[in-house]
């Protein structure tokens, strides 16, 4: 049983990470993947009296329903909640005052309730428009996207962000009568272009690819990452969980060498010069018990690492 999960989300690896990420009990943290409020609510538990959590989604959804269900918390002045995009978090923060905290986590993707709200348009297993923003007052959807991208660069997309071995078949597929304009006629063409038993999973790295590529999830992370590294207090922490490679692999890399290359930089004595400390040298994964309870959390990889002084 986890007592954080709700009809709308069910926070993952919730222990890990609230023990991971909080060092000073009366600290701030900012929860930049706000969702449901699952994982802030164990944050808030976790915290002491005055300690304090910012949570931030770009999801209007989001923001509603942790509102409703925190309101005792924002009422105490325990937790403030704010619209936006974590990739301007040192703005969301400015408007608030704070120039430095101690700590911060980042659940990336989507949550169960934007998965299972098929007018969303982000699962292939429910009918919707093909629309796919986070943050529906964004211009571009993935129905626009598809309408005025060419067929070399949709094959870019499915490679570089689905990793799609059959982009150029499916791309071509995708455009050739006119793009899809539904999630049902999307997941109809690559029916028609995969057979089983690689459908379902071009399916679902078809529809990752252009999640990705409408929200601009890489960019957005790597943006995060580096405020990341001027907010948070030296001995501060940071948890990061990541649902597939394409996001594990730069956290994993910009963790261990503050640099996205993966390259280590050292001082002149052969130490390494990098920002963060990693907790663990494996990522941590959600056991059996939670597999079990939330198929989601099979994906799951949550890296911690603690800010180092500065030099
Ligand atoms: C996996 S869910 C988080 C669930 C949350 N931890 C909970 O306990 O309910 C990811 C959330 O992050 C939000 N999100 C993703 N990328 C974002 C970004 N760049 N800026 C702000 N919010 C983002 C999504 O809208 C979604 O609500």
């Amino acid at each position: 049983m986890n007592p954080y999960a709700s009809g709308y989300h069910e926070p993952v690896l919730c222990k890990a990470v609230v023990n991971g990420l909080v060092s000073v009990a009366d600290g701030c943290y900012v929860d930049a993947t706000l969702g449901g409020g699952g994982h802030t609510a164990a944050l808030l538990d976790m915290l002491g009296p005055f300690g304090r959590v910012i949570g931030v989604d770009q999801d209007s959804d989001a923001i509603e329903e942790a509102s409703k269900r925190l309101a005792p918390a924002i009422q105490e002045g325990r937790l403030s909640i704010v619209q936006g995009n974590f990739a301007n978090l040192p703005v969301l923060l400015d408007a608030l005052n704070i120039s430095a905290i101690d700590g911060i986590l980042l659940d990336l993707g989507v949550s169960s309730h934007q998965f299972d709200a098929g007018h969303r348009g982000f699962s292939h297993r429910l009918n919707g428009p093909l629309d796919m923003r986070m943050d529906v007052q964004m211009s571009e959807s993935a129905g626009d996207l598809l309408a005025r991208l060419d067929e070399s660069e949709l094959r870019r997309i499915l490679r570089k962000y689905g990793e799609e071995p059959r982009a150029r078949a499916i791309a071509h597929a995708m455009l050739v009568d006119g793009p899809p304009s539904t999630t049902a006629e999307l997941a109809a063409i690559i029916d028609r272009v995969v057979a089983p038993p690689q459908r379902s999973k071009s399916l679902a790295r078809v529809f990752q690819a252009l999640r990705i590529a409408v929200n601009d999830e890489v960019e957005v992370l790597l943006q995060v990452l580096r405020d990341a590294t001027d907010l948070v207090r030296p001995g501060g922490r940071i948890a990061v969980i990541a649902y597939h490679s394409l996001e594990d692999r730069p956290v994993k890399r910009f963790l261990r060498y503050g640099n996205l290359k993966g390259e280590p930089i050292r001082d002149l004595m052969g130490n390494l010069l990098a920002p963060w400390r990693p907790i663990n040298r494996r990522p941590i994964s959600a056991d059996e018990e939670e597999v079990q309870r939330n198929p989601r959390s099979r994906s799951a990889r949550l890296r911690l690492a603690e800010r180092q002084p500065l030099p």
